[in-house]
């Protein structure tokens, strides 16, 4: 049984087509990965599940229950989380505060200190980094930051929107350790990335889209090795 189910998600920025027709879906417990190549609607499929773009057509239910069209402050209560691509951190806020919006969503404040010693348990480095401000964090730890601030509303399905974009392949490394820790602690994640050999090597079951529509999905083993992946993006990059 499907923990999140998308079924012909349509988005429009006035007359652009955001995506088309996209459908996936994520077990509870899974790793999905969502692939595509620039363009090609990773972003606005995830911020669509995430209430921060409208959806034009088709259906998003998380838990048995739709959520299309929820705005975003209704929609992270019930247990999803996005670390958006871009980071969007509060650069002028500390590391701390940035932690603390996270929580934001969360009814319950006295759960934020055991919430905030967690995600500096999982990332030192943000601990050692909590009073500075952001803005002077490097690219790594302001991944590091978005992630930890997306932890904060301990969501049951996190969302990843291009993680691995822009940071060396150390950190790279070290960040999707991280996930995998995060997975094996009980966490659904759903992963868009540009770099398909580390999304399929994470990801039980992955989606390709194509100028915003899903146009092959399969067992993340499968589609390692499927000629067909690389001509999906070969044949975009050569438009
Ligand atoms: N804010 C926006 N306004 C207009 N068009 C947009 C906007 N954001 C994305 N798009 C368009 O929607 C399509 C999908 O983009 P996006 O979801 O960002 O893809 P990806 O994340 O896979 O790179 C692209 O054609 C892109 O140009
Ligand atoms: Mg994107």
């Amino acid at each position: 049984m499907s923990q999140l189910s998308v079924r012909h998600l349509e988005v429009r920025y006035g007359d652009l087509v955001g995506v088309a027709d996209v459908s996936l879906e994520v077990a509870e417990g899974s790793v999905v990965a969502l692939l595509g190549s620039n363009g090609a609607g990773k972003t606005t499929t995830l911020n669509a599940i995430a209430g921060l773009v409208r959806t034009n057509r088709g259906s998003i239910d998380w838990g048995g229950a739709s959520i299309t069209n929820l705005p975003a402050f209704a929609i992270v209560p019930r247990g999803l989380a996005l670390s958006p691509e871009g980071w969007r951190l509060f650069v002028g806020q500390t590391v701390e505060q940035n932690l603390r919006l996270g929580a934001s969503a969360l009814g319950e404040k006295r759960r934020l200190p055991a919430l905030l010693e967690r995600a500096y348990a999982i990332f030192p480095r943000l601990a050692e980094r909590r009073h500075q401000r952001a803005g002077t964090l490097s690219g790594g730890e302001r991944q590091m930051l978005a992630l930890a601030r997306a932890l904060m509303s301990e969501p049951k399905l996190l969302m990843l929107d291009e993680p691995s974009l822009g940071l060396a392949p150390a950190i790279v490394d070290a960040l999707y350790e991280t996930l995998q820790r995060l997975h094996r602690e009980g966490l659904t994640l759903l992963l868009a990335e540009q770099s398909v050999p580390l999304a399929l090597d994470i990801a039980d079951y992955a989606y390709v889209l194509q100028t915003g529509r899903t146009v092959l999905e399969g067992k993340a083993k499968d589609l390692a090795g499927d000629p067909q992946v690389q001509q999906i993006y070969l044949g975009i990059g050569a438009a």
